[in-house]
């Protein structure tokens, strides 16, 4: 019998991370499923359990911790476990006046998207190295193309996710360990309630269904593809901000989102 292959996802307990874990269930994946709250993630693996009868197992843990990495990696080594695929999806966006943000959430954005997606990577890399093929996806946003005043620390965290991500997969070319990024634009989920925005985005831009977002990048991402953007109007729009010059994409941000919070206060 072939070994089960393994799905790591973070922030699987919601919106596009648990879209996934529905997706990889579906096909007959097993499941490891990391988020910080412990009942939404319970409920999450509860459901994909019974609907899939899949193998799902959770670990509730703050990925803003700084112990995070050492506890997920006493995890996989309890449960002697290496994924073959992983999904760097947790994240959140705090938007407003950037001297307004409270200074751990700069912190935070930082830590969820950056610190522990980069060192959680460098630790595992070594097992995936040694027996190849592997997968590890990020999951980064339009918004990591271009400066994004009111979503200062978000966009910047975003980019270098991006970076990171592209850096990593030409230094693994040849390896067997194939690195992509996936640059969603606004997706209906939690996101706007928890970053306080009106979920309309402002420009015209339709909400994509999480579950078309994630159809969509598992077959780019099967067929190799380094940086997936879901969406006709997305991909359009990520081109056009990398072309135009950094300094009028952000004017351009600052005038839009401007209006949005001042819709808030
Ligand atoms: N929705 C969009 O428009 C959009 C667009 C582009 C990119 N993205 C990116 O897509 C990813 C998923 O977001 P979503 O839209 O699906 O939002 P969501 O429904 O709010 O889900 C966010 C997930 O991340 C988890 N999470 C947040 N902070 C965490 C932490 N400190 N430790 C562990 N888990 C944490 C949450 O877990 P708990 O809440 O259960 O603790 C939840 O499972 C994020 O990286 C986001 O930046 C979203």
């Amino acid at each position: 019998m072939a070994a089960k292959r393994y799905v790591f996802i973070t922030g699987a307990s919601s919106g596009i991370g648990f879209q996934f874990a529905r997706y990889c269930a579906q096909r007959g994946d097993a499941l490891l499923l990391v988020s910080r709250s412990a009942e939404r993630l319970q409920k999450a693996a509860d459901h994909i359990r019974t609907q899939y009868a899949a193998d799902v197992l959770t670990l509730s843990c703050d990925l803003t911790q700084p112990s995070a990495v050492a506890d997920v990696m006493e995890w996989l080594d309890t449960v002697q476990i290496v994924p073959r695929l992983i999904i760097h999806n947790a994240g959140f966006g705090a938007f407003g006046a950037f001297h307004q943000l409270p200074e751990e959430s700069i912190e935070e954005q930082i830590a969820v998207h950056d610190l522990f997606p980069l060192c959680f990577t460098r630790r595992i890399l070594p097992r995936l190295l040694e027996a190849p093929p592997a997968t590890i996806l990020f999951i980064a946003s339009t918004a990591a193309f271009a400066p994004v005043p009111f979503l200062n620390v978000y966009a910047a965290a975003k980019a270098l996710q991006l970076h990171s991500a592209l850096a990593l997969r030409a230094e693994l070319d040849g390896t067997g360990v194939q690195v992509s990024c996936c640059c969603p634009g606004p997706v209906a989920t939690g996101f706007f309630d928890t970053a306080q925005m009106s979920n309309r985005p402002p420009f015209p831009l339709r909400l994509m269904d999480p579950e078309t977002v994630v159809r969509y990048t598992m077959r780019q991402l099967e067929r190799g593809k380094a940086l997936i953007i879901p969406g006709a109007l997305n991909r359009w729009i990520a081109r056009f901000s990398q072309w135009m010059p950094k300094t009028t994409a952000a004017r351009i941000a600052a005038s839009l989102y401007r209006r949005q919070l001042n819709k808030r206060k």
